[in-house]
């Protein structure tokens, strides 16, 4: 597997697959990867014949700085995990490669009220940073298609609102959750976890799955209520929101007779550990 760190030596390669016919599959990812990280690139390389996964811990979208600092490192793992997952090659730019001095860092980009809500309300400034550095990274990857997880659902919609107000020619293919054994959706944050706060996080899922199982008529905002009490009960657990939002606009849902694409959203703190996970109730 290459690892580049110039734009320039990354180009010189990328050029070289497309000369020769070859499609590329992209995965951006802030390093410290796992399992959820790995099962992108296996569907990237199913689809397509080159796979590039970046590795940027990307300042622009930490709205808290003891985030970012506490954010796990790993490059060294994170290199070898790729390499024997067959990614072609590894992407690691420094912060002036990605935000070079002088060019502001990307498009003002506007998504209404796709970020107001959940993670937006949350976390002031995030997706416009994501917006940016994903815009960026897609200026120099230029793939054919970008993987993202179903677990960062908001992001996923951020990101499809940005290629489109941006016009840019890449598809996006959303991949679903992967979970440990327990059902807790898998995040690099998860290694800050206890291992009695992993076991215990668990609930954060089986709340959902209990919503998606109970989902009917125009119970929703009764069931999301049920739900914030349950986590709130459980010593350690601090929910920001659980919400049922229509799949596109983000916006509340108070029946599933309201929209045709429902899904059920989550951040709940365990610890000092802020976690987020969700579940497509109605597709
Ligand atoms: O999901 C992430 O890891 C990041 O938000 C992303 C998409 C790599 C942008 O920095």
């Amino acid at each position: 597997m290459w690892a580049f760190h110039r734009l320039s030596t990354l180009k010189d390669f990328l050029n070289r697959q497309r000369a020769e016919g070859r499609s590329i599959g992209f995965v951006p990812t802030m390093g410290a990867l796992h399992e959820g990280h790995l099962s992108l690139i296996r569907r990237s390389k199913d689809a397509q014949e080159v796979a590039i996964c970046s590795i940027f811990v990307n300042p622009t979208q930490f709205n808290d700085p003891t985030d970012l600092l506490k954010y796990p490192r790993t490059e060294a793992e994170d290199l070898y995990l790729l390499h024997q997952t067959g990614c072609a090659a590894a992407f690691l730019p420094s912060e002036p490669e990605v935000y070079p001095a002088g060019q502001g860092v990307g498009p003002d980009f506007r998504f209404g009220v796709l970020d107001k809500t959940m993670e937006g309300e949350f976390r002031p400034g995030h997706f416009k940073g994501v917006a940016q550095v994903v815009h960026r990274l897609l200026q120099m990857v230029e793939p054919d298609s970008i993987y993202m997880g179903q677990k960062d659902f908001q992001q996923v919609a951020i990101v499809r609102e940005m290629i489109k107000q941006a016009n840019l020619p890449v598809r996006l293919v959303m991949c679903p959750t992967a979970r440990e054994e327990n059902g807790l959706a898998m995040s690099s944050r998860n290694v800050r976890l206890s291992g009695a706060q992993r076991s215990r996080a668990a609930l954060i899922y089986e709340m959902l799955q209990d919503v998606r199982a109970r989902a009917h008529g125009d119970n929703l905002p009764a069931l999301e209520v049920e739900a914030l009490q349950r986590l709130r009960g459980e010593p350690g657990f601090r929910p920001e929101y659980f919400s049922v939002v229509d799949g596109k606009t983000l916006q509340p849902v108070r029946s599933l007779a309201d929209s045709d694409y429902v899904v059920v959203c989550v951040a709940c703190w365990v610890g000092d550990v802020r976690l987020i996970d969700n579940l497509i109730i109605k597709e």
